[in-house]
């Protein structure tokens, strides 16, 4: 496969022969027309052939380097996770709430509110390292093919907020999108990102489903089928706890895989021994185990883990509602599952 040029050093040397040509090209016309013969009478006919001669140069440069490549571009295939929603097509919620939006007018919010001054849609590959690209794979760095279906695009050249390229794929999850755009303070409490809670419902609802598509595979999404269905062997209750985990906006602070967030990660939590700080600062040596993983949902501040700030909100305030005990459970199952060897 061709890869596009990623630093200078790596372009053709055919690449640098036109430069050298058009630049020493240039550079000889200025002296030539400046201290040449025909200084004396500069305006002379062979003076304005040349002129016509460098217009021509120009325009020639401008089809090979501009034009002709925009129509290649235009045949270029869309990738598997091209963005191509069209005007009136809805998105169910992935993570299970009964919301839905319209991904196609929620692009148009995003662009008519500014989005795009903090947040780039373009992922490099220093991006993964760096950690701008979170989530990410390498195979997702950013090409071609992912803006096909874009009517415009929105690469952004300022990153005061991440990349959201795969911000779908982090946080399949509606619900948690409106609410950090009315209050991005709710879960990130030194956030600088503006409160959108201006925009009415529906362009919360549409903005978060553009959201949720970016990083997925479009059709999947269509189909409903991002989130795979538990394999049958699985005990039910894991399941559920999962599906919580989304639903109830941990994924927004916990990750799964070890990588640290805002929150600590879930991976082998349970079991773990860790430090934690009592409300009144004295630090204590404890094993993550059922009664302090249920203590930790219920009333995070009674137990900081040390090290983290205590920005957790009790499980009710994530929910919205009441909490039945079942559900804890379910997702203290969750977070057990997580630490089995495998
Ligand atoms: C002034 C800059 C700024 C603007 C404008 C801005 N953001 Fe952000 N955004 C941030 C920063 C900083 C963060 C990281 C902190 C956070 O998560 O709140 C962020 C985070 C995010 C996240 C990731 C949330 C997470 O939990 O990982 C999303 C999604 C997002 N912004 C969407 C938007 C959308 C949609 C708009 C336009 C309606 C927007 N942002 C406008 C600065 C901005
Ligand atoms: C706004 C970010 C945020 C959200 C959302 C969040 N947490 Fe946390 N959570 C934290 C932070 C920070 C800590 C570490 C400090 C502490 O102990 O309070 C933590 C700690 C915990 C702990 C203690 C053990 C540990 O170190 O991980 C558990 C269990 C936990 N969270 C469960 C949940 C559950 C379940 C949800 C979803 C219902 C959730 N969290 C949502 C930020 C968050």
């Amino acid at each position: 496969m061709n890869h596009p040029w990623q630093a200078p050093a790596e372009a053709s040397g055919l690449y640098w022969l036109l430069v050298a040509l058009v630049v020493g090209g240039l550079l000889s016309f200025t002296l030539w027309t400046l201290y040449g013969r025909l200084r004396p009478g500069r305006l002379t006919t062979v003076g304005y052939h040349a002129l016509g001669v460098l217009v021509l140069v120009l325009a020639l440069f401008t089809l090979a380097l501009y034009v002709i490549p925009a129509t290649q571009a235009e045949k270029i295939p869309p990738t598997e996770r091209a963005w191509d929603w069209k005007p009136g097509e809805t998105l169910k919620d992935p993570s299970g709430a009964a919301l839905e939006g319209e991904p196609y007018r929620g692009y148009l919010v995003y662009l008519a509110n500014g989005c795009t001054y903090c947040h780039t849609l373009y992922l490099r590959p220093q991006d993964i390292q760096t950690g701008w690209g979170e989530g990410a794979r390498p195979e997702e760095v950013s090409q071609m093919g992912d803006y096909v279906n874009y009517p415009f695009t929105m690469l952004g050249t300022q990153r005061d907020g991440p990349d959201l390229t795969v911000i779908g794929r982090k946080i399949p999850n509606m619900n948690y999108h409106v609410e950090h755009l009315v209050n991005p303070r709710k879960f990130k409490i030194h956030s600088i990102m503006p409160t959108y809670r201006y925009l009415s419902e529906k362009d919360l609802l549409d903005l978060a489903a553009f959201l949720v598509s970016l990083g997925n595979e479009p059709q999947k999404l269509r189909m409903g089928q991002l989130v795979p269905p538990p394999p049958t062997t699985e005990d039910p209750r894991i399941a559920q706890g999962r599906g919580l985990y989304n639903s109830l906006s941990c994924v927004a602070c916990h990750t799964l895989d070890g990588a640290s967030s805002t929150g600590s990660t879930w991976k082998g939590l349970y079991g773990r021994t860790m430090e934690i700080v009592l409300p009144d600062g004295t630090m204590q040596s404890i094993t993550a185990d059922d009664a302090y993983l249920r203590e930790s949902m219920v009333d995070p501040s009674a137990k900081v883990v040390s090290g983290f700030s205590n920005v957790m909100p009790n499980i009710r305030q994530l929910a919205g509602r009441d909490v039945t005990e079942e559900e804890i459970q379910a997702l203290i199952a969750f977070i057990k599952s997580l630490s089995q060897p495998r």
